[in-house]
């Protein structure tokens, strides 16, 4: 006989998205609300912790009102609320946290406290209804890169990690030293389509002693050394040239990197999540290396590769119906690492 279904209401507030959803049985959304704030950021050219954790604080309520609306479900309904607890900026956190406690404590539902970047992962299980594990993914967004065995739903081990900046935080300086705006990826892949990838050989980071971990802040530097060059003799900058060896030596390692470890494990499915997951040419890239490889690939739409409250819905199902729950004194812990508890 098939089990009651399992309503999560999920809350996400680790950055400069607020976001509510209700998924059913951790793969079927039924409401996913993001307010994005990255208007009120962009004039500053990244997020500013103070101003993100003050306009949660306003949208958290009218969010997960809509949430519900939209889902056509009372509160009363849900059978858990699972919330982002970490990593992230303590500020924000702290909003989505204290919301999701006075929910649970209010109608007497289970707290359960979500690992961002376990979301990332989960947004893979929404979008493709047989995926489960064993498998590894690539989680690449703004403030996290990671290569991760994904052993079972409960259990990661990571294989690789960045050891300076995360890929997107790269993608988001780069533009901003070349003035085209904030997010940067978004922008850096717009203008490396009219680009030449080989016009600068910009480096590719590898560590003998930890072969998949990545290191961003060499190309970085690379790359700012490129437009002070042409900025002190007065030339045009080749933006789109720049945008395109730049987005491929990114690319080059974070793909090299996850079919390494994909060939270790001896895995037959690759999993790409976050942000920078929602770059065609790193999903152009990773479809060639998984094809010469036969390796399946999986990544989520683009509105589940950047943050949203139905991959922690998705990541709170997994630790439901395992019993982990977490108790009312929950806390943000913004260095959370993957595979970590903090309860
Ligand atoms: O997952 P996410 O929404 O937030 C974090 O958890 O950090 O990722 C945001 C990051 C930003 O750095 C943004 O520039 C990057 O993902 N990103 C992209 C693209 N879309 C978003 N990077 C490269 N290409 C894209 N199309
Ligand atoms: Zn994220």
């Amino acid at each position: 006989m098939k089990g009651k279904d399992i309503i999560i209401l999920g809350i996400e507030s680790s950055c400069d998205e607020t976001s509510a959803a209700v998924v059913v049985n951790g793969r079927e959304i039924l409401s996913n609300v993001i307010s994005t704030q990255v208007k009120l950021h962009a004039e500053y050219g990244g997020v500013v912790p103070e101003i993100a954790s003050r306009k949660h604080v306003e949208s958290i309520i009218p969010v997960i009102d809509k949430a519900c609306k939209e889902a056509n479900i009372e509160l009363e309904d849900v059978d858990a609320i699972g919330v982002t607890y970490g990593p992230g900026l303590v500020g924000a956190l702290l909003v989505g946290i204290a919301a999701a406690k006075a929910l649970a404590f209010t109608l007497g539902k289970p707290l359960i406290g979500v690992n961002h970047i376990d979301g990332h992962v989960c947004a893979n299980y929404i979008s493709h209804k047989q995926l489960e594990p064993p498998f590894v993914c690539l989680i690449a967004s703004g403030g996290h890169s990671h290569i991760v065995n994904i052993v079972d739903y409960r259990k990661q081990i990571v294989l690789g990690r960045t050891r300076d900046d995360a890929a997107g935080e790269a993608f988001d300086k780069i533009a901003r030293v070349l003035g085209l705006g904030y997010p940067g990826g978004p922008l850096v892949e717009k203008m490396a389509e009219q680009g030449d990838e080989q016009a600068f050989n910009f480096p590719r980071v590898n560590f003998k002693d930890s072969t998949y971990d990545f290191s961003f802040s060499g190309l970085k530097t690379a790359v700012i050394n490129v437009v002070n060059q042409y900025r002190q003799k007065n030339e045009t900058l080749p933006v789109a040239d720049i945008c395109a060896s730049f987005q491929k030596a990114a690319v080059d390692v974070l793909v090299d990197h996850t079919m390494g470890a994909a060939s270790v494990t001896g895995t037959q499915n690759v999993c790409i999540a976050g942000g920078v997951a929602a770059n065609k040419f790193l999903r152009k890239n990773f479809e060639i290396a998984c094809s010469k490889a036969d390796i399946q690939l999986f990544y989520p739409p683009i509105k589940l590769c950047t943050d949203n409250a139905a991959m922690i819905a998705s990541s709170a199902y997994f630790s439901y119906i395992e019993n982990e729950f977490a108790p009312l004194n929950l806390n943000a812990v913004p260095g959370l690492k993957l595979g970590e508890k903090h309860f």
